[in-house]
């Protein structure tokens, strides 16, 4: 089987909203496996209450990262950047860095932001950094995807990004459904040919 992680952190659900058109994309192609997981909370945020479906989630093991075939990150946007929780994690994988594990896999990254202009593309080149620096094969959306050409909300040619508004009964517009599904596709059918 062809195992690609789909690494999150989602405070209000959004980005898991997100993720799971992502993995629906990587469970799309033969023999590909997507597994969703979550980073741990902080210390400092841990006392706030997840939302049910985003706990029942499990936390990523470094063994996962080592094994995967793929490593698709996303996150919510935090004043233009990534979540500090994500960050916090990713700042923990040194022994992954020098032991080489992502070397030659491919890396794709996506974002949920509150509103059309709150940074989106930001977020996902923050995003993009160190798993270039893991020497991973950023993936990116290609404008062959309708999607991008049509998009009112999210959807980038940098990842799949969502445009929640902040609201609690928020769901993904048709197209930001469809660009996270050819991203999570894309990744997996990248990683079964590099298998
Ligand atoms: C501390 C903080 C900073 C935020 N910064 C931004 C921002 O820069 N741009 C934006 O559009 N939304 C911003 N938001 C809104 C979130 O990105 C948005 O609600 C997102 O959909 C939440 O994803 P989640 O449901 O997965 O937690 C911020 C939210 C918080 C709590």
């Amino acid at each position: 089987m062809i195992n690609i992680v789909v690494l999150i952190y989602s405070k209000k659900g959004s980005t898991l909203q997100l993720a799971e058109e992502v993995c629906n994309g990587i469970d799309s192609v033969s023999k590909a496996n997507a597994i969703l997981r979550r980073v741990d909370e902080l210390k400092q945020t841990q006392q706030q209450r997840m939302i049910e479906k985003y706990e029942k989630v499990q936390v990523i093991t470094k063994k996962e990262i080592a094994d995967c075939h793929g490593l698709i990150l996303g996150s919510p946007t935090r004043f233009g950047n990534m979540a500090a929780e994500l960050k916090y994690f990713i700042d923990q994988t040194l022994d992954v860095w020098i032991s080489g594990e992502l070397i030659g896999k491919p890396g794709a990254v996506f974002t949920s932001t509150g509103s059309l202009h709150g940074g989106q593309e930001t977020t996902l080149l923050s995003m993009m950094l160190p798993l270039f620096h893991h020497g991973m094969l950023l993936v990116g959306i290609p404008y062959s995807e309708p999607g991008l050409s049509e998009t009112k909300g999210g959807g980038t040619p940098y990842g799949a990004s969502y445009v929640s508004n902040e609201k609690k009964e928020s769901v993904l517009s048709i197209e930001e459904k469809n660009l996270g599904f050819a991203m999570g596709a894309r990744v997996a059918k990248i990683a079964s040919k590099l298998a």
